[in-house]
């Protein structure tokens, strides 16, 4: 029976994530120090840890099956493998950044310029598209500095908070994508490995359905139940359910955890009392 090795950053940004995540779709994973590799005991699968540039070159070749990385480092890294599925955290985007002081007022401005960067096949890809001819000063990290110590003009680099930016004095003026984790899969998969993946994102699209919404349960004053439907715009119909005094109802329902406090607030309008909400592990549907 084939088994599916995905591989995974084996330190920086997705790591704690990717590893909650499988952990979470309940995978038994034990990763000792320095292990780079460890089986799954209880899921067709194996976990290599990788350094994060690595993976789309392991997973094109078929070292690995499938890889948890960045969509910036997908696109960086040219490599033809497959993305399968968009995980929805380590959100960032890859933006051209330029110093405060700089009178930037488009994308022109950027011609003849120095533009310090750790993509530099995104930034190619990017100045080509928009046939813009700047020079790209490749750096592997710290290149926030660039700008300062007079290295390049302006930079290229991935944007989350902005706190980075914000503390070297640079501004954000072009974003060449969005990113966040995600998975991807070498073309070669054999039927049985397709299964695992298949079962495996099931999973995860499960668990991360989970994390968006909760459970929330409440009494209501019989005459206000109809006003109940009107708030809550659950998965199916709210369950409502009797209780021993006559003049309320119990309510259970499924909630997206952005509308939460909009929802409690209409509900304590028509009455509601005793709301309690709990988080859900996963949602299948
Ligand atoms: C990235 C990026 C910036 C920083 C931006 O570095 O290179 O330095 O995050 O994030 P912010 O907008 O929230 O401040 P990261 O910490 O991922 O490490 P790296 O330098 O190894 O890329």
């Amino acid at each position: 029976m084939s088994r599916l090795k995905i591989a995974i950053q084996k330190s920086g940004r997705l790591f704690e994530d990717t590893l909650k995540l499988l952990k979470d779709a309940a995978l038994k994973i034990e990763i000792s120090d320095r292990q780079l590799k460890t089986s799954v005991s209880n899921f067709g699968a194996d976990v290599l840890l990788l350094r994060n540039s690595d993976i789309p070159e392991y997973v094109a070749d078929g070292v690995a099956d499938i890889g948890v990385i960045g969509y910036n480092t997908l696109v960086e890294s040219q490599k033809k493998v497959e993305e399968v599925y968009r995980l929805g955290f380590a959100k960032c985007r890859l933006s051209i950044a330029v110093p405060k002081d700089s009178n930037y007022r488009g994308i022109k401005d950027l011609e003849g310029k120095k533009i310090a960067t750790s993509y530099p096949n995104s930034l190619r890809i990017f100045l080509e598209k928009n046939k813009i001819s700047a020079k790209i000063v490749e750096i592997s990290g710290s290149v926030e500095i660039a700008p300062q110590i007079g290295m390049a003009d302006y930079i290229c680099d991935l944007v989350s908070s902005g706190n980075t930016l914000f503390i070297n004095n640079l501004e954000e003026k072009e974003v060449l994508f969005e990113s966040e984790a995600c998975v991807i899969a070498q073309k070669n998969l054999s039927d049985s490995q397709k299964t695992i993946l298949k079962d495996l994102l099931f999973r995860i699209e499960s668990v991360l359905n989970g994390r968006k919404h909760k459970y929330i349960m409440m009494n209501v004053p019989k005459q206000n139940i109809d006003k109940v439907f009107e708030i809550l715009n659950g998965l199916k119909s709210p369950t409502i359910l009797s209780l021993a005094d006559e003049n309320w109802k119990s309510v259970h329902s499924v909630i997206a955890i952005k509308d939460q406090w909009e929802i409690v607030q209409k509900l304590k309008e028509i009455g509601a009392e005793d709301i309690l909400i709990t988080s859900i592990e996963e949602i299948i549907p």
